[in-house]
């Protein structure tokens, strides 16, 4: 496991394998906070709310052509327009109502530049030639984590690869594999790791996982040992900083109050965290990058900036309008899609009521003008089918949490999107 280390910003020094290269960005801003996901509900309003970074040419369908052509990104490297999403987080209120948690997302792209015997002394045959790391394919997206989960499995890398971190500034930070229940007087951290081999043809997969395989012996550490997944990928691992000390002082006001935070997609532990990566790098950039941006030990990426490789503007800010018509942040009656919160089982539910969507969709820089709003293109739905539900607490009434009050309206809609096993 790697070592402990937290930093607020970009410039603040921390410590890694020398050996390996790699940098560090803090995104600028988050871009928008939507119910969109192009890679699991391509095309609709998706699930759940996710805090999304990135190029603004982002919507219900994207490509990596889309995402090139976008005015503006929230990432500090202008060249890198492409999309990172990750679940929204919640204060749950005793009387039931939900306040969004502030998040400050960080993103590592670590590169297995120079892979030796010291490092990686297990494979032999790899140590013996210089690993190359491969850019991204156009078109290639990926999911890291499961969003159906409600348990732990210590032996999954899949698993390992999400934590949490109890952020302690003056004392300890400490990590868990579920949100902390605990105060985390400096805030908590989710951290994820995607995998970082893959298959070499496909850019996706049907459960947008299984074209990319985690390193050999764990999340971060070890080599593309499996001949079905031999292109090494730069490893991205995103860091999102809630700044979940604001609400200490109200906990006795919690629906919880030992663990008042709950994920938009109603996960109350945190083993459902994931992550979708959509590249929208432009052409040539990551590849020159891969090659030659391997100068700092610390992650700072400034020297790449001087060798010319790509820019760093840490002070552009880029948002995208709203597409979906409906709340995310501040605080609201029920999670958007109105998800109930469950834990330890689930059952997947869609409000019967689909927010309007509007277009065209418009990114802008500053927030002290009005924000552009597009004209609604599809009304919002309501819908009354009865399907049945997909999930693991079906059948057990002893597991299911109390009856969300929209279930009255009687929507159940069974996903056949998601096929993750
Ligand atoms: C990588 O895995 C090896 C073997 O399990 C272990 O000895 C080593 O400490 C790990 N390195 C890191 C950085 O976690
Ligand atoms: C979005 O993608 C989905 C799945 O590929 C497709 O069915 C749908 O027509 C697309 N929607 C738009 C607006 O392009
Ligand atoms: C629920 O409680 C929160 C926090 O006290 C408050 O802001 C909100 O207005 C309340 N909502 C309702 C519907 O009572
Ligand atoms: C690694 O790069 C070297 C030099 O560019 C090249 O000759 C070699 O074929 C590459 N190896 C792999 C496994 O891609
Ligand atoms: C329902 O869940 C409880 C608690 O986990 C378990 O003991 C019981 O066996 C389950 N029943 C069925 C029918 O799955």
């Amino acid at each position: 496991m790697a070592t402990f280390f937290f930093y607020f910003w970009i410039h603040l020094s921390l410590f890694y394998q020398a050996a390996h290269g790699y940098w560090l960005m803090a995104a600028n801003n988050v871009l928008t906070t939507q119910r969109i996901d192009p890679i699991v509900n391509p095309g609709v309003v998706s699930t759940h709310v996710h805090g999304i970074l990135g190029g603004s040419n982002f919507g219900l369908n994207t490509t990596t052509d889309d995402l090139r052509a976008s005015q503006c990104t929230s990432i500090p490297i202008p060249q890198d327009k492409s999309a990172y999403w990750y679940p929204q987080l919640y204060f749950q209120w005793s009387n039931g109502t939900f306040t969004s948690v502030q998040g400050n997302p960080v993103i590592k792209a670590q590169v297995l530049k120079k892979i030796n015997a010291q490092d990686f002394s297990l494979d032999y045959l790899f140590s013996d030639t210089p690993g190359n790391t491969t850019a991204f394919p156009k078109d290639f997206r990926m999911l890291s984590g499961n969003p159906d989960l409600r348990t732990f499995d210590p032996s999954s890398f899949a698993q390992q690869a999400v934590t949490f971190l109890c952020l302690d500034f003056n004392g300890k930070s400490t990590r868990f594999n579920e949100l902390p229940k605990q105060r985390c007087p400096s805030g908590i951290r989710s951290q994820i790791n995607f995998p970082s081999c893959w298959d070499g043809v496909n850019t996706d997969s049907p459960d947008h996982q299984s074209h990319i395989a985690f390193l050999s012996t764990g999340p971060d550490n070890g080599t593309c040992a499996d001949p079905h997944f031999p292109i090494t990928l730069p490893r991205i691992f995103m860091e999102v900083y809630w700044v979940s000390q604001e609400f200490d002082d109200f906990r006795r006001q919690a629906a919880v109050p030992d663990q008042p935070f709950v994920f938009s997609n109603g996960d109350p532990i945190g083993y459902s965290y994931h992550a979708d990566f959509f590249n929208g790098w432009e052409d040539g950039v990551l590849e020159r990058a891969l090659e030659e941006c391997n100068c700092n030990p610390y992650g700072d990426p400034s020297c790449c900036v001087a060798k010319g490789i790509f820019d760093l503007d840490q002070s552009k800010r880029c948002f995208l309008s709203t597409i979906v018509d409906e709340a995310t942040l501040g605080t609201l009656d029920s999670l958007p899609g109105n998800n109930p919160v469950q834990a330890h089982c689930f059952e997947e539910y869609f409000a019967n009521y689909t927010p309007a969507l509007l277009s065209p969709a418009m990114a802008f820089t500053d927030t002290n003008v009005p924000t552009p709003t597009g004209t609604v293109s599809v009304p919002a739905q309501t819908t009354s089918i009865a399907q049945s539900a997909r999930g693991t607490c079906l059948g057990n009434s002893s597991l299911r949490p109390q009856t969300p009050r929209f279930m009255l309206l009687g929507a159940l809609i069974l996903s056949s999107c998601w096929l993750l096993s």
